[in-house]
């Protein structure tokens, strides 16, 4: 089916190999946004001052990512050219979440106002896979089984989702866009700060295997410190194969090989078959509408795009503006709403391939009037009473997260992951990348929750070759046909809350985009109930969230949004995400 997908999905690739030739055909083909002209309107009197350019802005949560992406556009490369440079380049610079071991969401959304595309390279269930593989003899669930053990990697699917992108819309070839990833991997890269305490934090969990200790501390067994140089060899021939040999270069041969071996060793599933069969898919976006702008999100296997849209449907009968940023109403409002959406994942999401999941029913207004019905404005409603809701009937019909504009106005917006920081923690001996542990996002048992607190049902059960069900949400906001917002976070659960505060934020609350990305959120997924906040939330403001029925719990930061805002005129703003020290947004 997906192989089908793919072969029916038209191909909308600009070629053209010179910057000169590709810059006058990109210009041929995409809306060129109207003159740049450098804006401080939005700049003046704000807190936060995004970063603001006129040709191209890239956000990323790593400056060397940001940096590599924004030469591609300033050598004339489009903003998928750049995002996919960036996404190999983060698989080196940021392991614990970059990936080539994992998978992901790419939303794209040409200049020219024609409909935006989705590209899912989701991770698969192997095909060995069954219902009951983390359950014990008993019937239950075994934890750490689905993740930190091989059993725990869904088939890799970054691979062939970023060279998707290249092959349909991007005018590099993909050895040029592996380049940057490759020498980072080669000749090393200066450790920042949050990189050593990465390996820090996780070392009793990454030292259990030998090759993860190889790869990413001393031979002493010490993590590299900031301000020293660390080079992953191995991550340089495997990404090599990659650029020698393309996608086939990951999906067979010597790196299949590694893969497959490692998996035997130590009984995991994946095997030679499923990966060359691994295909990424061409999706439709989820479409919805918010006071007059136009909301595309990622659709089924992940939840995100849909509960985004369900969450501002219900918002949508509220005067958030009026009752203001944060404020008692505004978050009580829209802790109601999310437990509403949260209860309905529960049920009905799954991935499409595999179980009907009533879309148009879920993101439908006249569902969104009924649920808020049920909304009181003084009173939580306890979890207990909340259960999943009956929309209309069913149609058949630690992450990263980056953003690219460039000077067309063409917009990508990617998700991607291996789960957990560090994913399983396993690394392909002698092919020197982690392996995700994304099996856990599947329901290993109807109503245990996975390591988010989420519960799944049968429509997230295991089954060979389905896509395990995620919350990744990269996000394209337009306005009369035209990019507005380009935005998305990691935070597993808290993906899509920190998406949708970010277009609430600059919608309802009119704030430039730094603004919006730095300012305290807040999260409801249901069960738990409980509203988690960070710090920033008055005490003044929990007090009256308590006295309506809501119990509160300050959490760490959530999220780590990297956005990109398109200004009226043209003018690019980027708003790094100041929850993780290495995020960066830079123009040109
Ligand atoms: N692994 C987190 C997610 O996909 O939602």
């Amino acid at each position: 089916m997906d192989r089908d997908l793919h072969q029916q999905s038209g191909k909308t690739r600009l070629t053209g190999r010179s910057s000169a030739l590709r810059a006058l055909t990109l210009s041929l083909c995409l809306t060129t946004l109207a003159t740049p002209v450098l804006s401080q309107a939005i700049l003046e009197g704000e807190r936060f001052h995004p970063a603001s350019a006129s040709n191209g802005m890239v956000a990323t949560s790593h400056t060397l990512a940001t940096e590599v992406a924004l030469d591609v556009l300033k050598n004339g490369g489009n903003a998928v050219d750049a995002a996919v440079t960036a996404g190999f380049a983060l698989a080196v610079t940021q392991p614990r979440s970059g990936n080539i071991g994992g998978g992901g969401f790419m939303l794209i959304s040409k200049g020219d106002g024609s409909e935006p595309e989705a590209i899912d390279y989701r991770e698969k269930a192997p095909s060995g896979a069954t219902e009951t593989m983390y359950q014990d003899a008993s019937g239950e669930v075994v934890k750490d089984r689905s993740r930190f053990t091989h059993l725990a990697a869904g088939v890799p699917g970054t691979v062939a989702g970023l060279a998707l992108a290249l092959e349909r819309h991007g005018t590099l070839p993909l050895k040029e866009a592996l380049a940057p990833a490759i020498k980072l991997a080669k000749d090393g890269f200066v450790v920042p700060q949050r990189f050593s305490e990465g390996l820090e934090q996780a070392r009793e969990r990454l030292q259990r295997w030998p090759a993860t200790q190889a790869t990413f501390y001393k031979e002493d067994g010490s993590a590299w410190q900031a301000g020293e140089r660390f080079r992953q060899p191995e991550l340089a021939a495997t990404l090599q194969r990659i650029a020698d040999e393309g996608v086939k270069g990951f999906y067979e041969g010597e790196t299949a090989r590694l893969i497959v071996e490692e998996m035997e060793r130590h009984g995991g599933l994946i095997t030679s078959k499923d990966l060359e069969n691994y295909q990424p898919v061409i999706r439709t976006p989820v479409h919805g509408n918010y006071r007059g702008y136009d909301i595309y999100s990622m659709s089924p296997p992940s939840s995100g795009g849909t509960h985004i849209v369900q969450i501002l449907n219900i918002l949508e009968g509220f005067p958030i503006t009026k009752l203001g940023h944060n404020s008692a109403d505004t978050i009580h409002y829209m802790a109601e709403a999310m437990k509403l959406a949260y209860a309905d994942r529960s049920e009905y999401l799954g991935d499409t391939d595999y179980v009907d999941v009533p879309l148009m029913g879920l993101t439908s207004k006249s569902y969104a009037t009924e649920l808020r019905q049920g909304i009181k404005p003084d009173k939580a409603r306890p979890a207990s009473d909340v259960r999943p809701g009956q929309p209309a009937s069913y149609e058949s019909p630690e992450t990263t997260h980056f953003s690219v504009v460039d000077k067309w106005g063409n917009a990508v917006s990617n998700t991607y992951t291996i789960n957990f920081s560090y994913g399983s923690g396993i690394t392909v001996e002698g092919a020197g990348f982690l392996l995700n542990n994304e099996m856990d996002d599947f329901s290993a048992k109807p109503g245990v929750p996975n390591a988010y607190g989420l519960i799944g049902g049968a429509a997230n059960k295991v089954e060979p070759g389905k896509r395990m069900l995620s919350s990744m949400s990269p996000t394209i906001v337009r306005k009369d046909d035209r990019n507005f917002l380009v935005t998305g976070s990691p935070g597993g659960s808290r993906i899509i809350t920190t998406t949708l505060q970010v277009i609430m934020n600059v919608i309802d609350h009119g704030m430039n985009i730094q603004t919006a990305v730095n300012a305290p959120r807040i999260h409801h997924q249901w069960l738990p109930d409980e509203i988690r906040i960070e710090q920033g939330i008055s005490t003044d403001t929990v007090n009256l969230l308590e006295s309506r029925g809501h119990k509160v719990v300050t959490n760490s930061a959530m999220g780590a949004i990297q956005s990109i805002m398109i200004g009226e005129d043209g003018t690019l703003y980027g708003g790094a995400d100041p929850r993780r020290s290495t995020s960066s947004a830079m123009g040109y």
